[in-house]
């Protein structure tokens, strides 16, 4: 469905058709980034990466949890934007490209994307995330939703998504909602924060969503659910790693999976994770695998930093807090952020 009032972004960019999925890479990109983390051990810990879980199939057992009672994480984020929309609403110029980085189940989006609707504001939003078909579902609920707000997304990774932006040179918006960017072991969280950090111009915004929550029973208990569907979403991305490597590496019945929270000291955060434990040793010649008996696999890591320690990712990455605004419901903020 093309939009009769605007097919041309401010600085003369063509719009593909309304509503369309831009490949920008996603036919390539998840073996590679499952292959990196699992098999070359990044700062020496073995990741079963979350792309893995971002399939249609994984996608669609996550959105399912976002909806469990105890799954604070979204909900509370989405009372955020609700009572903030018109507030974080002034921030957004007119013409904007917005990129929702990891753009997920897209209701939480909504609350900020109705109110610039209601402004009559016109603004390009792109979903941007790794499955195509989880992507044209999404988006099918934004475009018969709004006029003003023009709809795309965006089928590839992050580093995909970084080198797309490049050709624009108006105004932009990086969303990073629900923990996206910052959520992982601070070497790995600030190179990712300062690689969409040095992609801003002056002017640009991010609107950085966190959850700093540092409550252990709150948190454990966020990632059960009475019928075992989190430990079923989990198990999903080793089982894709199977496929994504193709090698049928994964034998469900050598693998023990548990939970664990802890308090992390230097820097301070509450980490919750699930982890994966060979029950034998575990070969594989191809893939160049080698698990001893009791080797873990990381996998779904939530790392909860107080507010001072991401204060101080962002300034690390060079960016500079405008504001920010935290839930009615608990410890979850919104920091808009510009370039120093
Ligand atoms: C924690 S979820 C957050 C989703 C949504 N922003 C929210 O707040 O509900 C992260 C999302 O990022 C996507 N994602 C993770 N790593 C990615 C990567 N390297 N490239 C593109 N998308 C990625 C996942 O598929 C997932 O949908």
């Amino acid at each position: 469905m093309a939009k009769e009032n605007q097919k041309e972004l401010p600085n003369s960019t063509r719009l593909p058709e309304f509503g369309s999925i831009i490949d920008i890479g996603g036919t390539r990109c998840m073996p590679t980034i499952t292959e990196e983390l699992l098999l070359h051990e990044p700062a020496g810990r073995r990741v079963l990466s979350v792309v893995t879980l971002s399939d249609y199939h994984g996608l669609q057992l996550w959105s399912k949890l976002t909806h469990s009672p105890t799954y604070y994480q979204t909900s509370d984020e989405i009372l955020l934007l609700k009572k903030y929309a018109a507030e974080i609403s002034n921030f957004i110029v007119p013409g904007s490209v917005i990129v929702d980085i990891g753009s997920g189940g897209l209701r939480k989006v909504m609350p900020l994307l109705d109110e610039i609707e209601a402004r009559e504001m016109t603004i390009f939003y792109f979903a941007l995330d790794l499955c195509k078909e989880w992507l044209e579902e999404s988006l099918k609920a934004l475009t018969s939703r709004y006029t003003h707000v023009q709809c795309f997304a965006l089928w590839g990774s992050f580093t995909d998504g970084l080198e797309w932006i490049k050709q624009f040179t108006g105004p932009k918006v990086y969303l990073s909602l629900g923990s996206t960017l910052c959520n992982n072991i601070i070497p790995v969280a600030s190179k990712g924060l300062k690689l969409w950090a040095d992609s801003m111009a002056p002017g640009d915004v991010m609107l950085l969503g966190y959850d700093s929550n540092l409550n252990e029973e709150k948190v454990r208990e966020s990632y059960i659910t009475s019928d075992g569907e989190f430990d079923n979403f989990i198990r999903h991305g080793m089982e894709h790693s199977n496929s994504l490597l193709k090698r049928d590496w994964y034998k469900p019945e050598d693998w023990e999976l548990s939970r664990e929270a802890e308090f992390q000291i230097e820097p301070p955060a509450l980490v919750h994770r699930f982890v994966f434990r060979a029950q034998r040793d575990i070969k594989d010649e191809v893939l160049g695998l080698d698990f001893k008996q009791d080797e873990r696999i990381i996998c779904y890591e939530s790392f909860k930093y107080p507010t001072n320690i991401l204060r101080r990712q962002f300034s690390l990455a060079g960016l500079r807090e405008k504001a920010s605004w935290k839930s009615p419901a608990s410890d979850i903020y919104e920091f808009l952020l510009v370039r120093d």
